[in-house]
């Protein structure tokens, strides 16, 4: 009996190390005025500018992505080691990084060693999509910092020229279901894109159609303006156009766009490809609310997926560098 009762406190202590959760509120004793420095922080930011709130809400997305939310997508490369920030899907296309930098500065002047960088952007995301008129949610915290950074893991990000199919499983692979990613692809309602992740849309399609049929043809005209082919055909790597018509704006035009295909990405308007996601998006294009609570309930799901808890990872000094 006693063995029995051992064994069972043995697993209970497993599974509950497992599943180390993370909290609200989680830094409310240890340094209480780490989400209001956050806050100050991306506030400030955005407001000299707007594109701020977007690159830190595709920035959580893409660290959680990558070996879970342990902020592994902040760690500069170095003469050994080509890290996740300069993966294909990151690169010049990353914005608002130096935000979490100048909270994590002030954040360690305050607090030393408590607030991980994963945590900061967990926070900056949210804060971002209050800032642009979305609806926030607790931030559950706790995470710890990862010390591994590697460009070539940044394959599991979906990218702009995928299916329905292929982009559904890249979510399932991270335990996400197609109707989250499709609330989260709601996040494509604000910021920017640059030329190069749609041009082939403009130009250079299929061999029946150098245009994308999927694609309205009066935005495709203002694209072509937009985005330019150069001599050789191609298109300057550094273009970017806005994401719709409103891109400091959380609400959910993106719906209605995709359904007038006016969205820029093949990914976007991939989701009107089956009849079930095609039954997802004319809601969300009509119910906002609806849209914007399962939005934020995806994204408290996405900011657990793989996290570093309890005395794994560090609290890194400097977001950019993993601690000597
Ligand atoms: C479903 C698969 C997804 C694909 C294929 C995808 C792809 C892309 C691409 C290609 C861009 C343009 C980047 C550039 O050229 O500058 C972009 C921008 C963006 N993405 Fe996604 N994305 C996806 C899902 C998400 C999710 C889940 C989020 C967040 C929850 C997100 C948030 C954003 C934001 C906010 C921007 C604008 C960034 C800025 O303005 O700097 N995306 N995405």
């Amino acid at each position: 009996m006693a063995l029995l009762a051992a064994l069972l406190a043995t697993v209970l202590c497993l599974s509950s190390q497992i599943k180390a959760q993370l909290v609200v509120g989680f830094y409310n004793s240890r340094c209480p005025r780490a989400e209001s420095i956050i806050w100050e922080e991306v506030l400030k930011a955005f407001l000299k500018d707007k594109g701020i709130a977007p690159g830190l809400v595709r920035a959580h997305f893409h660290d959680c992505f990558v070996r879970g939310c342990d902020g592994s997508l902040f760690i500069d490369s170095t003469p050994t080691n080509v890290a996740e920030k300069d993966g294909p899907p990151n690169g010049i296309t990353l914005r608002g990084l130096e935000v979490v930098d100048n909270a994590k500065a002030r954040l360690e002047a305050e607090c030393k060693g408590v607030v991980s960088c994963a945590d900061i952007l967990a926070y900056a995301a949210s804060d971002s999509v209050v800032i642009t008129g979305g609806r926030g949610w607790g931030v559950p915290a706790g995470r710890r910092d990862g010390r591994i950074s590697r460009a070539a893991e940044t394959i599991d990000i979906p990218g702009p020229f995928q299916n329905l199919d292929q982009i559904t499983q890249a979510f399932a692979k991270k335990n996400m279901t197609q109707d989250e990613m499709i609330a989260l692809s709601g996040a494509h309602t604000i910021g920017r894109s640059h030329c190069t992740s749609f041009s082939n849309r403009l130009y250079d399609f299929s061999p029946a159609n150098s245009q994308d049929p999927s694609l309205d043809r009066f935005l495709a005209a203002l694209l072509k303006i937009q985005c330019p082919q150069g001599p050789q055909g191609d298109v300057d790597p550094n273009l970017v156009v806005p994401m719709n018509r409103s891109p400091a704006l959380f609400e959910n035009s993106y719906y209605r766009d995709i359904l007038a295909h006016r969205v820029v990405l093949t990914s976007d308007q991939t989701l009107i490809t089956s009849p079930e996601s095609l039954s997802e998006v004319r809601e969300y294009a009509f119910n906002e609310r609806e849209w914007q609570e399962d939005f934020a309930d995806a994204m408290v799901k996405m900011s657990q997926i793989e996290v570093l808890t309890g005395t794994a990872g560090e609290i890194r000094s400097n977001c950019r560098v993993i601690n000597p």
